[in-house]
Formats: C-alpha cells, structure tokens, sequence
C-alpha cells in the first residue's frame, strides 16, 4: 500500500489505474481511524478495484474554539487499519498541499447547513464541503463512503454533489458501535473513565425514541419530551440539540410519517458527541 503526501502523486497513480480500467473507491478521514472508518473502508474494497483513503485533520472546518490541536493523530496505527482493511492508497498531505497562500475559494451549501450542527458550529460545513470538494477533484473517485453517524454531513454532500454535478456516487454506510451502544468516534478518546460512562446517554436517549416509536408515538414534540427526559437525568450530560428533521430538506417536522432523522448533540463534560437514528417513515 502506498503512502503518499502530494497531490500530484495521487493524480498519477489514479491515472495509471483508470488506464487498466480499474474502478476507484474513496473514503474521506480525519484520522485515528476506529472500526467506523474501517468498515468504510471494507464496504469501499467490496465495490471498487481499489481505494483511496484521506487522512486529514481539516483546519477549515474547526471553529476558533474548537478541537484541532488536539484532535488525535497516529498515522502509522492508521496505516495498519487502512492496509488491513483493502486500502490501496492512503493521501495524508499537510495543510499547505491543500491550502496554499492566498487559497480564497469555498463551497457553501445554503440550508441544510443552518440547522443542527451547523448552528452549534459555524462554517463547519463550509470547511467540509470545500475539503470534500478538492479530495474528490483530486481522487476522482467513482464512488465515496461517507457514515451515517455525520447523517447532516452525508445530506450536505449529497446535495452539493448534485447541485454541482459532480460526477461520484455516494455511499451512506451503518453506524458502527461499541458493545455497550456508544457510537465510535475518535473523540470518545476524550472522555475520562466516569465520562465514558455517562456518554451511554446518547444511545439510551435514542433507544427510548425508538421505543415510543414502536408504541405508536408519532408526535415530535412527545418523543422529543421522552428523549430529553432522559438526557437530562444524567448529570454529566449537557443536551446541545435534539431535533427531529425531514431527512432530505433536515427542516423539523411536527408528525413522524416520511423519512426522519432523529438526531442529537450533546456535551460530556467538554466533549460534544453527536448520534441519530433515520425511522423509516410508512409507505404512504
Ligand atoms: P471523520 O470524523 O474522520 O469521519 C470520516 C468518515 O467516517 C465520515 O464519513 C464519518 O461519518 C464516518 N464515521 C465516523 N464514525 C463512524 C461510525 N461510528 N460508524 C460509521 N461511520 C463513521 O467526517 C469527517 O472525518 C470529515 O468531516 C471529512 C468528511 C473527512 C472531511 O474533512
């Protein structure tokens, strides 16, 4: 597997695999990659000939306040992941390959990124979508994975590949969890032992929206009153949001009968951890 840092290197071994007319599959990452990134990875080696995996700690898309300094790098654990996984290709450049002096152009998807996350972190999905942007110009993929764990990242990019015409399939791929339920992130790395506890409140809170589901519960605001009841019973947890969205437009609905995401953020201790479920709306 080859390990390369300019973007010059990965047109050229992109190009020689296009002239054996191979396919390409391409999996954007921050790094410190976990079983979420490697089953990307895995579903990517599946469905294409080879991959191309990212590795990088995007600067654009960190608030001033926010996590990029610590956010957690180890590239060469990342390495074995990627290679165990079916990785071809790993691209880890550094911030000055993708943002050299004088870089001035972004890619702003208007609505869908005022909501949820978006409010809680401005210009965040402006950062993801003018990163995302130039990985797939320079992969030119024929298809990228993308989690739904980020389920407003996966409906961003979405309509920004659309609206754009930018020719890639998309992959939306299951939320990978740990035994106990909490969604794997590479920020759970964060959380002392007492905080890791407390962070099994997302999955709970979801578990328990799901189940007044089951009971027939279709009113947003009833599910939303269960949910957060349970958020708010434990003491470490500090509720961001919880929003019951359309999964196409992400605009609150007040009923649950098409497609909808139901997802929420919430700080343990100074860790923000975000999680979701999609119900199925019923076939009308
Ligand atoms: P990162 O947080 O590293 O996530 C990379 C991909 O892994 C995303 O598509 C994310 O949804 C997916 N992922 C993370 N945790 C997962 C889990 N528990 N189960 C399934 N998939 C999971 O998302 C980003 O990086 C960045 O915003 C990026 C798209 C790379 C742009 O910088």
């Amino acid at each position: 597997m080859q390990a390369l840092t300019q973007i010059e290197q990965v047109r050229a071994a992109v190009k020689e695999w296009r002239q054996q007319g191979l396919t390409v599959g391409f999996v954007p990452t921050m790094g410190y990659l976990h079983q979420g990134h490697q089953s990307l990875i895995e579903t990517a080696a599946k469905g294409n000939d080879k991959v191309v995996v990212s590795i990088f700690v995007n600067p654009m898309q960190f608030g001033p306040n926010e996590d990029f300094a610590q956010y957690p790098r180890d590239l060469q654990r990342d390495t074995q992941v990627c290679e165990q996984a079916g990785a071809s290709l790993i691209f880890h450049p550094e911030p000055h390959e993708l943002y050299p002096d004088g870089f001035c152009t972004h890619v702003d998807v208007a609505g869908l990124t005022e909501g949820l996350c978006g409010k809680t972190r401005p210009g965040h999905f402006r950062g993801v979508c003018t990163v995302v942007t130039k990985l797939l110009n320079i992969v030119q993929p024929d298809r990228a994975y993308f989690g739904q764990k980020d389920a407003q990242q996966f409906a961003v990019v979405r309509r920004m590949v659309r609206d754009l015409n930018m020719p890639v399939e998309l992959i939306a791929c299951p939320i990978i969890r740990e035994p106990d339920g909490l969604a794997k992130s590479s920020r759970n790395t964060y959380l002392s032992t007492q905080e890791r506890q407390a962070a099994l409140v997302l999955y709970r809170a979801l578990c328990e929206g799901r189940s007044q589901l089951q009971n027939g519960v279709r009113d947003a605001n009833q599910l939303r009153a269960a949910m957060e009841q349970v958020i708010g019973a434990e003491p470490l947890a500090k509720l961001d949001y919880l929003e019951l969205v359309d999964l196409q437009t992400l605009q609150p609905v007040t009923q649950l009968c098409g497609d909808t995401l139901v997802a929420l953020a919430v700080y343990i201790g100074k860790t923000r951890l975000i999680d979701n479920f999609i119900y199925q709306g019923e076939q009308q």
